[in-house]
Order: C-alpha cells, then sequence, then structure tokens
C-alpha cells in the first residue's frame, strides 16, 4: 500500500510555472508568516516585497497592514493581482535597477530573489537605504549543502547537478550564507537570523516540489550528461520513502532594522 508521503500521491502532470509558484509558497509560507508575525509588523506599515511572484505573501502583507500600504514588485508582475486589496499596488520592476525611494518602507521582504540576481550585495544594500528609520528587511534565500555529503549516490549526483545549472543560469546558490553579514554591511542593526531545512522527506510540499521539477526538467541534467536516465528515474521513484530522506539545502532567513538615528 501506499505510504502518505508516497510519489504516487504526487503530481504526475506538467506543472506550470504559475502552479510551481504557488507549491512553493504552501511550503514557505507559513514559516515567512511566523517569522514576520514574530518580528512584529504594525498595521500601518508600508510594505515592500521583491520579486513577489504569485503574491500569497504581499495579499497576507497587505490584511496584516491593513492600516498601512503594499507595494508588489517583480519583472514579471501577471500573477499578481492588483484587486486583491485596496491597499495594494503592483508594479513591474527590475530590482536592481528601479529606486523604490529613500526612507519609504517600515518593511521590505525578498525571498527566493536576490539569490538569482547578479550582485545580490549591491542590491541588499540598497533595499536597506529603502527602509525608514526602524524599518525591518528580510530577506530569506536557500544555502545548498556540498552535493558530496548528500545521503545517496544518485541524491549526491542530483544535488550536484541541480546547484551546477543553477549556477550556470546565473544564481549563487552559497550566497545566502552571507546574509546576516551582508545586512550588517548594510549599516543594519540587530541583525539576526535562522535557517529551516529543505529536501526530499522533509515535508509532502518538498517532495512535490522536487519530484515534479525533475519530472518536468530532469531530461536536460541527462542531455548534459550531469546524471544518468536509471539515476534520475531511481531518485524521483525513490521520493517519499524513508530512505530517501536528506537535507539538500538550507531556507536561510536574515533581517536587520534600519538604525532609528
Ligand atoms: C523563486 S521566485 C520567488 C517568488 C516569491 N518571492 C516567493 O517566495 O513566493 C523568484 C521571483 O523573483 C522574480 N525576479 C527575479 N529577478 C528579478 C528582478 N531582477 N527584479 C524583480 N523581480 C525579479 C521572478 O520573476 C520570480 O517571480
Amino acid at each position: 500500500m501506499a505510504s502518505a508521503r508516497s510519489t504516487g500521491s504526487l503530481t504526475r502532470g506538467q506543472l506550470s510555472p504559475l502552479d510551481q509558484l504557488r507549491l512553493f509558497e504552501q511550503k514557505y509560507d507559513p514559516g515567512t508568516r511566523a517569522l514576520i508575525d514574530r518580528l512584529g509588523l504594525p498595521s500601518d506599515a508600508r510594505c515592500l516585497e521583491l520579486g513577489a511572484g504569485a503574491g500569497s505573501m504581499a495579499y497576507w502583507l497587505a490584511g496584516r497592514a491593513e492600516r498601512g500600504s503594499v507595494l508588489a514588485v517583480d519583472t514579471d508582475p501577471r500573477h499578481l493581482d492588483a484587486g486583491r486589496a485596496p491597499n495594494l499596488s503592483v508594479r513591474r520592476a527590475d530590482v536592481t535597477e528601479e529606486d523604490f525611494g529613500e526612507g519609504a518602507f517600515d518593511l521590505i521582504l525578498a525571498r527566493a530573489v536576490l539569490e538569482h540576481l547578479p550582485r545580490p550585495d549591491e542590491t541588499l544594500a540598497r533595499a536597506a537605504r529603502w527602509l525608514a528609520p526602524g524599518g525591518l528587511l528580510l530577506v530569506q534565500d536557500f544555502y545548498y549543502l556540498p552535493a558530496e555529503h548528500a545521503a545517496t549516490p544518485v541524491s549526491r549526483a542530483l544535488v550536484g547537478a541541480y546547484v551546477r545549472r543553477m549556477e550556470q543560469q546565473g544564481a549563487d546558490m552559497g550566497w545566502a550564507r552571507h546574509l546576516p553579514s551582508a545586512l550588517a554591511r548594510a549599516g543594519l542593526s540587530g541583525v539576526d537570523g535562522s535557517v529551516a531545512p529543505a529536501g526530499p522527506g522533509q515535508s509532502p510540499q518538498d517532495d512535490e516540489l522536487i519530484g515534479t521539477r525533475l519530472r518536468q526538467e530532469g531530461h536536460t541534467l541527462v542531455e548534459n550528461g550531469l546524471v544518468t536516465q536509471e539515476e534520475l528515474t531511481s531518485f524521483v521513484d525513490a521520493l517519499g520513502s524513508p530512505h530517501a530522506r536528506d537535507m539538500t539545502t538550507l531556507l536561510v532567513s536574515a533581517w536587520g532594522r534600519r538604525p532609528r538615528a
């Protein structure tokens, strides 16, 4: 009988980019929301979300900051609906180029965005200047643990291939480790952070995200000679079984506030 975590219950069809963003939100929203609640968000806060994706965090922030405002920006804003809340606006913008105004925001959130940018430190430092005194910058990015320490040989091959491919596309999958130091260098105070593991078996959403991506894009790893078809198939088939459990990456959350004076 298939277990609750068996890949048999996972989506077998093709997931659209929007479906993938939504799956990502399902996995990461509870943690991000709990963190923002813990750090405190005034109901009149002016919020900016960089690279807002499919919008779930922006919509949630608009509810929390009901007397404030939320600006959700993305280079591809087609999944963002400004009609979801009266205090929400949406803008097509490249955060590496656009300026959002000195001292204009009480909260800036950037989740899984900066690691994809060519010079993430530079964008982080610019974002720090968009904070009002006392304002909070919360950045979340993935730090990939060394592939050679993965739990199984196939996992070692797959994780190594995935990280190499992301890096070929310009992402820096080690940058998240620098987050607290980058926030401090940007002049923020009260810098702190936390980590949460992700990977096969860490949650049903992890298995679905990993399985779906590999079913859709895994063939490119095979075509580029990074893994064999047998390795790929065996990895995907093992998702959901206890021996496939691994911690391949850590979501690093780091935050700091602009000093008041
Ligand atoms: C991995 S998704 C994360 C989406 C959302 N932050 C979340 O956590 O659910 C990365 C998002 O960043 C956006 N993005 C990438 N580069 C960007 C840039 N230079 N300026 C603005 N948005 C960007 C992408 O279009 C995409 O929506």
